[in-house]
């Protein structure tokens, strides 16, 4: 039996996706915690390009059980998109895909406050750079204990819950003189339509997994973004809701901490972040635009172009201690293969001295003068190899110097999009945890 949360350990997009989607095929179910259809999980299989946003990686494997926790927002226009998405393909999801009654509901007038948010800079507000998904005002109205739920949206006493909160929202598009509230009672109507959709679907996700735990199945839970896109541990305020770090996991699927046996980090071999906030590795110069290019990062839910990076150890040592990572798994490798050297940034220094912890406030974190070691590229393809051992000798000491640096062991590389582009080391913790 073996339990193992897979998450991201920078800021999103480390290729979580794919990881999943490779593991999934030894797991019985693969559970979301957190998050909403601001992820997009990319996986390809063959020459099918697959970019899962709400739904666990693990649906493409038939048979395997995909959860929505309750820890999840969920847009149901947006999940019946996406499984008519995957529908077109062969798959069958709503045999395999089961949503917690206890997750809660976004709504467009969602989407509405959060642009109004966002366009609030003239006032002293900072700009998230958010994807516009309404996650954040969903969370907010969680937290504020008026948001709505799976199990309200298919209960017969939705309709007097659905105007309680319109009516809320109704005030606030009336305070901040906004035309485009939208029409509520269209949203009821389309509301109700998709609740019938969901419905058969709906369970009780978190008495589901602890059912399959006891019966000894194995769950693989999948983060969505990344810990420094954490609502606790990122760099607030330009994180995301939710809570990406491996703790999240427990609470947004209900599973004890105690049926937890292995966590897992993604990491890219260099670093990216979409959106606003302070990137101490960010390399604004041509070597970062070739590495956009190289691995073609751009966003996979909104297009944006991502800011690029160097391996920053400081802040993998950091996620680490938060996630309390048995072992990590470098991605995309080969997007380094043209590179003559390539810095990792290997210290922080604050006002010309060493702080070994991360600051916690935006002012501390854009303080923060990154120290950089320069290692030698390899400046050989290294797509294809599928046995660590055959990695030219200089990308084997780029690896070795990043576990030794960061103190986490390196328990897999993946060096491709694809499935088979990925090597396990053997011996590893990781390859322990895989069943
Ligand atoms: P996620 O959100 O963590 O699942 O990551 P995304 O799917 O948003 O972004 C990762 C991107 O890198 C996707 O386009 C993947 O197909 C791609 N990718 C994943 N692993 C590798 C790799 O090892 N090498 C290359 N070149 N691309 C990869
Ligand atoms: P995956 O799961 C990268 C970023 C947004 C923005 C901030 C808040 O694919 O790794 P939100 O819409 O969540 O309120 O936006 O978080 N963000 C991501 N960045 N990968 C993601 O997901 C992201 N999800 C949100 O760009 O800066
Ligand atoms: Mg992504």
């Amino acid at each position: 039996m073996s339990n193992l949360i897979v998450l991201g350990a920078q800021w999103g997009d480390e290729g979580k996706g794919k990881i999943v989607d490779l593991f999934s095929e030894r797991f019985h179910a693969v559970a979301r915690y957190q998050g909403g259809h601001n992820a997009g999980h990319t996986v390809f299989i063959g020459e099918t390009k697959f970019v899962l946003r709400l739904i666990p990686s693990g649906v493409l494997r038939p048979g395997v059980i995909a959860v929505i926790g309750n820890g999840v927002v969920v847009d149901p226009g947006a999940l019946l998109e996406e499984i008519a998405g995957l529908e077109a393909h062969g798959i069958d999801v709503r045999a395999q895909l089961k949503v917690s009654n206890r997750a809660h509901v976004i709504f467009p007038f969602h989407r509405t406050i959060e642009k109004i948010s966002e366009g609030r800079e003239a006032e002293g507000r900072v700009a998230i750079g958010t994807t516009s998904r309404g996650i954040g005002p969903c969370y907010e109205d969680k937290i504020a204990r008026r948001g709505i739920r799976i199990a309200d949206l298919i209960d017969i006493d939705f309709e007097g819950l659905y105007r309680a909160l319109a009516h809320d929202k109704k005030l606030v598009a009336e305070a901040f003189h906004i035309e485009e509230a939208g029409d509520f009672d269209q949203i009821l109507a389309d509301y109700k339509r998709f609740a019938a959709e969901i419905k058969p679907m709906v369970c009780d996700t978190s008495h589901l997994l602890n059912r399959m735990i006891r019966e000894r199945k194995n769950i693989l839970f999948e983060g969505a973004q990344g810990t420094m896109l954490d609502i606790d541990f990122g760099t607030y305020p330009f994180v995301t809701s939710s809570s990406a770090a491996a703790g999240g996991a427990c609470t947004g699927t209900g599973v004890a901490p105690t049926k937890i046996d292995g966590i897992v980090g993604v990491s890219k071999a260099y670093i990216t972040r979409v959106g606003s906030g302070p990137f101490p590795s960010e390399d604004l110069t041509e070597v970062g635009d070739r590495i956009r290019i190289a691995g073609n990062e751009f966003g996979a839910v909104t297009g944006r172009p991502r800011r690029c990076g160097w391996f920053d150890v400081p802040l993998l040592r950091y996620t680490a201690e938060v996630n309390g990572f048995d072992s990590l798994i470098i991605t995309k490798l080969d997007v380094l293969d043209e590179l003559e050297t390539i810095p990792v940034c290997v210290a922080y220094k604050v006002d010309g001295k060493f702080v070994t912890q991360m600051p916690s406030s935006t002012r501390g974190m854009e303080a923060i003068e990154p120290v950089y070691e320069n290692l030698p590229g390899w400046k050989t393809s290294t797509r294809g190899t599928t046995q660590l051992s055959a990695l030219p000798t200089r990308a084997k000491d780029y690896l070795q110097f990043l576990e030794e640096k960061t103190g986490v062991e390196i328990g897999s590389v993946s060096n491709g999009p694809e499935r088979n582009e990925t090597m396990i080391v053997p011996g590893s913790k990781l390859a322990k945890f895989l069943p």
